[in-house]
């Protein structure tokens, strides 16, 4: 496959869909910045010539040094996808909230913070690079149960409230980067379940033939921002491209 003389940037780059993503990109685009809180690549990454890894912690200055550091890196080589693929839905002394009993204003907090602060710092920060780009697709992964319309079984409190303020979020970029940078098309992406450490515990019920593999996400993924058009909307879409409504 002939490789476009542009750059893509994978936010996550360590975590499930994000190395698939990477991996899946590094095919299609001739210079791959995969950034990640982990200080070395996956095998799978780390083979590969045109992708360079950059460890960067979750911070705000640290975002700030890093997107300046892609900003150089993709000078020649234009920005044209860049994928957010940072989240968390369970982790030490944290698990979705099944009732208000259980919900806690540190768990609150910190899934605010890693599922809606941190990707919209990364958009920020990079936004001068991505107005340099001809043209461009970001994509950050949200969630479906981040839908308020779609909400008919309750739960998951702070993972669906996370990532609703990430779609609000958003969607005000998007407004934004319509008159600022209209080059840029944005998505709010619904990967389905997939086989990542993020879903493992919450697989058991999921028929097996809908439990995507991150590899087959990624083309999906990346099939999706092939077509999102850049018209200061922000595509709130599902694996299949279907719209998810808000
Ligand atoms: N898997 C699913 O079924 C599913 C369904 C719907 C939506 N999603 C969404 O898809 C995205 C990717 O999830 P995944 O399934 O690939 O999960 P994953 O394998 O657990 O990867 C998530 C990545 O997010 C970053 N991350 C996690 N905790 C963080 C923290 N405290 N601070 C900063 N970064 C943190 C890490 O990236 P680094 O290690 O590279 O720093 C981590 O590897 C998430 O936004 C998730 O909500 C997933």
């Amino acid at each position: 496959m002939e490789q476009h003389p542009n750059t893509a940037l994978v936010i996550g780059a360590g975590g499930g869909i994000g190395s698939a993503a990477a991996e899946a990109l590094a095919k299609r685009y001739r210079q791959v910045i995969a950034v990640s809180r982990q200080p070395s690549a996956p095998p799978a990454l780390a083979g590969r010539d045109n992708v360079q890894w950059l460890a960067c912690a979750a911070e705000e200055t640290a975002i700030t040094d890093a997107a300046a550091e892609v900003a150089g890196a993709s000078a020649e080589l234009p920005l044209a996808r860049v994928v957010i693929a940072t989240g968390t839905l369970h982790g030490e002394g944290y698990r979705p909230e099944k009732s208000l009993r259980e919900l806690s204003a540190g768990t609150l907090g910190h899934l605010y913070q890693v599922n809606a602060v941190l990707p919209l710092l990364w958009l920020a920060a990079l936004e001068p690079a991505l107005r340099r780009s001809e043209a461009a697709a970001v994509a950050v992964l949200s969630a479906r149960v981040g839908s308020i319309g779609d909400n008919h079984l309750g739960g998951w409190y702070g993972y669906r409230a996370s990532k609703a303020a990430l779609n609000m979020l958003l969607r005000s970029a998007a407004v934004e980067l319509g008159r600022r940078a209209p080059n840029v098309a944005l998505l709010a992406f619904h990967p389905g379940t997939t086989d990542t450490p993020l879903s493992k515990p919450f697989q058991a019920r999921v028929r097996a033939d809908r439990l995507f593999s991150p590899a087959w996400v990624a083309d999906a993924l990346l099939a999706r921002m092939d077509a999102a058009r850049a018209d200061g909307e922000l595509h709130f879409v599902d694996y299949a491209g279907e719209p998810i409504p808000w």
